[in-house]
């Protein structure tokens, strides 16, 4: 039985109430021996600022690097919104996907039956959606240098943040999402701006470029962000994959995720690149939704989008592919069955809070594995 370590970052907000029912999760596959499953915790985020004086402290930062798997819950609030910028909770988030080269975010927005009218669209535009998201992570113009306010002569301000992005970069990012078409519907759809940003000039031309060579294959379209910002809302099941920068990619995946009907239920990956020697890759699995501070503590965060997190890295980092479609299984089961976070539930429902929603999906979990 292969044995992984998994390093666990609660984080700040609801973060650590959904981490909870995925530690249930955890300790069921370790239980059963479908894996060897240890963990460690550590603090990031605000959390992390209150007792440690940084966002994430070096040693959680090396220890993230040595896990197989890091599982990130939420940071942020507005108890941190005067702490010093270099020190903001989402500092730390940033730090992580940085310092272990975790360039390619996975972000499915997948509509379940049982949830089509909770979406802010219409049932037929969006029951069914399953389209997959693939933002560019460590680069463009979070982390682009100048990154600055400056006092100009005159007193008044400026301040400057960068879009950059080398050949090297697109190339790795567009190889993914090709990668991901082929073993879905076989479609890319590249969103970039290359109408105003020279950013965008070379995004176009090295995607068009690796495809000719490379991927010929899959159907490529390319459509500026803009409008496929329009298009999501419009008429998304067009959409298979969509290929897109680290800022452009963050919008984006919000109104991807909106149309699944909350923010609640959508997991995401973020990988690096595999080491071809020892086949290790580095791996941070977050739920896409913030932390939530208007309802933290109080037992009612849906745990959807952080179980869902959890499946993706038993998938893509843990070689637990059948789990992860047992567990994703489980999910649109207890859907099925009515059960609802108060997120999802229609007004004027009864709901469940976060940890009956976790006991209902680990209940289907154990069922769905016999
Ligand atoms: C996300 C979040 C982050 C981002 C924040 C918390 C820094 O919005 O993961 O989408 O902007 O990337
Ligand atoms: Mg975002």
């Amino acid at each position: 039985m292969a044995s992984f370590k998994l390093l666990l970052l609660p984080g700040d907000g609801i973060g650590p109430e959904v981490m909870r029912e995925v530690e249930k999760v955890l300790a069921f596959v370790d239980r059963q021996g479908l894996a060897g499953i240890s963990t460690e915790h550590a603090l990031v985020g605000g959390s992390a600022y209150d007792a440690e004086g940084k966002p994430v402290s070096d040693a959680t930062v090396r220890i993230a690097g040595d896990a197989d798997a890091v599982l990130f819950g939420a940071v942020g609030g507005p108890r941190w919104d005067r702490v010093p910028y270099e020190d903001r909770p989402e500092a730390g988030l940033l730090r992580l996907r940085r310092d272990l080269g975790l360039f390619a975010n996975l972000r499915p927005a997948i509509c379940y039956p049982a949830l089509a009218d909770a979406s802010s669209l219409k049932r037929e535009f969006v029951e069914g959606l399953d389209i997959l998201i693939v933002r560019e992570l460590t680069g463009g113009v979070y982390f682009g240098e100048p990154k600055e306010i400056v006092t100009l002569e005159s007193g008044e301000k400026r301040a400057v943040d960068t879009q950059v992005y080398t050949t090297g970069e697109i190339d790795r990012i567009a190889r993914v999402a090709f990668d991901l078409a082929r073993k879905r519907r076989n479609k890319v759809s590249s969103a970039e701006k290359r109408n105003v940003m020279k950013s965008g000039v070379l995004w176009n031309e090295v995607v068009t470029g690796l495809h000719r060579a490379e991927f010929a294959d899959v159907e490529l379209e390319h459509v500026l962000a803009d409008n496929c910002a329009m298009q999501l809302v419009r008429r998304p099941k067009q959409f298979d994959v969509i290929v897109t920068d680290n800022l452009f990619g963050d919008v984006l995946s919000d109104i991807a995720a909106t149309l699944t009907g909350s923010l609640g239920m959508l997991p995401s990956a973020s990988l690096g690149a595999r080491d071809p020697a020892t086949g290790r890759q580095a791996a941070l699995f977050e739920p896409v939704h913030g932390s939530a501070p208007d309802i933290a503590g109080q037992g009612k965060a849906n745990p959807i989008a952080m179980i869902g997190s959890l499946a993706m890295a038993m998938r893509y980092s843990l070689g637990l592919a059948d789990a992860a479609d047992a567990l994703e299984k489980a999910v649109s089961r207890v859907l099925d069955d009515g059960t609802r976070t108060a997120d999802i539930a229609p007004s004027g429902t009864n709901s469940v809070g976060t940890s009956e929603m976790g006991d209902a999906v680990l209940a289907a979990f154990a069922g769905a594995l016999g």
